[in-house]
């Protein structure tokens, strides 16, 4: 939803904020900005050429973190001990030179352009929050950028208030408001409570919390507390970091791992206080927090591009590697086994019922699931928008599986509906990429895929490993429910390793796939038809293509087009038809020449000894003849490079298209 990076130590912290914003900027790309707490002395120092990065073996502080002249690590924390990366640490006895003042540096668009603008501001300090924002309250404007102040509080916030305006109400800032945006009411109503509570911005932030309905990640900086940030959440994520070049806290890893691969979730309605020395943990009672240090799972070129024009082709070559890397770990002897991932058996062998919850692209991956698993389980398997699910009243109860699935483990429409299940008595399992997420820490059981960060906003990679998840799972379930022999789930396994290669094969096809792209880039709509398993596939690919090439694509039931959407066919509108279904093969020709009778473009995607007659389509691509079940991993690299040369086509931004953001944690 938004990006939020925090930093304190003795670095320079402007270079830092910027950086971390651009590993962050996938989350949300409307405005960006940066809160300084402008360090002449730190700048003069640098500007000295003088160490303004500590190195722990000198333990040489930069003199604007004590305000006097450049003293020893020991000095400035006013005992014999060097700062370690872990450890109590008293505060610097030296009080900084004066007030500090925290300078913001604001601006509609992307990073790049609030670095230029930064580039010409002789401003830098050792301690700053930033924030890359997606709009929510307010529209796209410099007043509405983040970070906002009000008077001794500077903050940035990720999320929703939802009760901002009984807020304003409640603490009189009609008139003050310089922006439309609920965060600049937080930073009001908090600038007020940290008056009344005489300087403790901790009881002040409490208070804060207790007031605010909604969902939010603050970092604040308090004018009176120089060089250290107060960072809280709720719902939305925050992770944080000390490390021997200072105290980090972020919206996720990205930013943090070129410093730190270890790290810890900060944990909800807990407060965080990072100081330059070390961070502190407290709960909502002042209770001090140990919380788990978790160490991260990749490394930093797999969130760069490495040599790819996009992350996105990235992502869909990567997706091979994913599938093996979220398979393998989970075979025991060519079976399906989740003892690593601590689900037991009974989750399998106990439910009457099945209930798939996600969003967007993790929804379509569902879908898939829910068209093999009932005829497999012989169990009701329903497949919910979360956001639906949240307001329906759903047949929930204890014999229930609630199957929850997420790439970021934070889309809140996600996270409140398994919350809801939970409260009706299903056992949630969910399947999710970023380890140690809200989503994944709050279910019963979490099924990891392995696909490594995903920076493009649309999503690729995670699809493929959540369907590798799901079909894991599907086969498991199976099993234990006397569904299929050992040898059944063997010739399972083995034929879904077997889509990798084909998944390869299609990439080898990419450039025969971007010249398809002329047919698709002039027109306005796009239909992706397609029966069963093949029509869940369709959703995807129509999602694909409208998210990044901006082309209105729309999926459908291919024997449902006659029933009313067949009317917007016309000459030369682009049809894609997917037909791997043997069953159902004859019927989807029938579908096609309904279209192509009316002049449509017809691409077919299809098993190469499928019997397809000549005329019936424009443009046929062949995949190899998989069972029916595994045509989706060969078929979804098709419609995602369809839509990425669409896009590329278009000359669009296609790792972060307009109005999206890669996770969405507001409803
Ligand atoms: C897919 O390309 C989109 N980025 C979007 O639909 C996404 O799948 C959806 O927001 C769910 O996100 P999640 O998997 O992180 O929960």
């Amino acid at each position: 939803m938004c990006g939020i990076i925090g930093y304190t130590g003795p670095l320079m912290a402007k270079e830092i904020l910027l950086e971390g914003l651009a590993q962050l900027e996938y989350r949300g790309y409307d405005s960006a900005g940066i809160a300084l707490l402008a360090d002449e002395g730190g700048a003069a120092l640098n500007a000295g050429g003088a160490a303004s990065t500590f190195s722990a073996d000198s333990g040489v502080w930069p003199a604007a973190l004590s305000g006097a002249g450049a003293m020893t690590a020991a000095e400035a924390l006013g005992d014999t001990a060097h700062p370690t990366a872990t450890g109590v640490r008293r505060r610097p006895t030296a009080s900084h030179a004066g007030p500090s003042p925290i300078t913001v540096i604001k601006k509609t668009g992307k990073v790049k352009g609030l670095r230029a603008y930064c580039g010409s501001l002789p401003v830098d300090g050792h301690c700053g929050i930033g924030h890359t924002r997606w709009a929510t309250h307010g529209g796209v404007t410099d007043a509405n950028a983040h970070p906002h102040q009000a008077g001794e509080i500077t903050l940035i916030h990720n999320g929703i208030i939802e009760n901002y305006q009984e807020l304003i109400d409640t603490f009189h800032l009609q008139g003050k408001l310089l922006s439309q945006t609920d965060t600049e009411v937080a930073a009001w109503v908090l600038d007020a409570l940290v008056r009344e509570e005489v300087g403790d911005i901790a009881k002040a932030i409490a208070r804060l919390l207790a007031l605010i309905r909604g969902s939010y990640g603050f970092c604040i900086l308090y004018a009176s507390r120089p060089g250290e940030i107060y960072a809280v959440r709720n719902v939305s994520p925050l992770v944080a970091s000390y490390t021997p070049s200072g105290a980090l806290v972020a919206s996720d890893l990205t930013a943090i791992i070129p410093y730190s691969r270890s790290y810890f979730v900060v944990p909800e309605n807990a407060l965080v206080r990072l100081t330059p020395y070390r961070i502190d943990v407290t709960g909502p009672e002042g209770d001090p927090i140990t919380p788990e240090m978790l160490e991260v799972n990749w490394n930093v070129d797999a969130a760069m591009k490495n040599g790819y024009p996009h992350y996105m082709l990235k992502e869909i070559h990567e997706q091979p590697r994913a599938m093996e890397n979220t398979i393998l770990p989970r075979l025991d002897k060519g079976l399906p086994d989740f003892a690593q991932d601590g689900i037991p058996d009974a989750v399998f062998t106990g439910c009457e019922r099945i209930h798939i919850i996600a969003c967007g692209t993790a929804m379509h991956a569902g879908m898939v699931a829910r068209s093999m698993y009932e005829p497999l389980l012989r169990i009701p398997v329903a497949v919910w928008v979360a956001s639906e699910f949240r307001y329906e009243d759903p047949l929930v109860d204890g014999g229930t599986l609630a199957i929850v699935i997420s790439q970021s483990g934070e889309t809140i429409d996600t996270l409140a509906a398994m919350r809801l299940a939970s409260e009706k008595g299903a056992a949630t399992l969910s399947i999710v990429n970023v380890k140690g997420s809200t989503i994944a820490r709050e279910s019963d059981y979490a099924f990891y895929t392995h696909a490594g960060p995903e920076i493009a906003v649309a999503s690729t990679k995670a699809y493929s490993v959540q369907l590798a998840a799901l079909y894991l799972i599907g086969c498991r379930a199976a099993m234990l429910r006397g569904k299929y022999t050992p040898e059944e789930a063997k010739v399972f396994v083995t034929n879904l390793l077997d889509a990798i290669p084909a998944m390869e094969m299609m990439m080898g096809q990419k450039e025969r796939i971007r010249g398809l792209t002329s047919h698709l880039i002039h027109e306005k709509d796009a239909f992706f038809i397609g029966r069963g398993l093949d029509y869940a596939l369709s959703l995807e690919g129509a999602l694909k293509l409208k998210e990044i090439s901006y082309i209105h694509a729309e999926a459908h039931a291919a024997g449902e087009l006659k029933h009313g959407t067949i009317a917007l066919i016309a000459p030369l509108v682009p049809v894609v038809a997917i037909a791997t279904q043997e069953h159902v093969f004859a019927k989807m020709i029938s579908n096609i020449r309904e279209v192509k009778a009316r002049d449509a473009f017809v691409i077919l995607v299809s098993k190469l000894s499928a019997p397809v007659g000549d005329g019936v389509a424009n443009v046929r691509l062949s995949i190899p003849d998989l069972p029916d079940a595994f045509c989706v991993f060969p078929v979804v690299v098709f419609l995602q490079l369809l839509a990425y040369y669409a896009a590329v086509g278009k000359n669009l931004n296609v790792d972060q298209p307009r109005n999206l953001a890669k996770s969405v944690t507001v409803e």
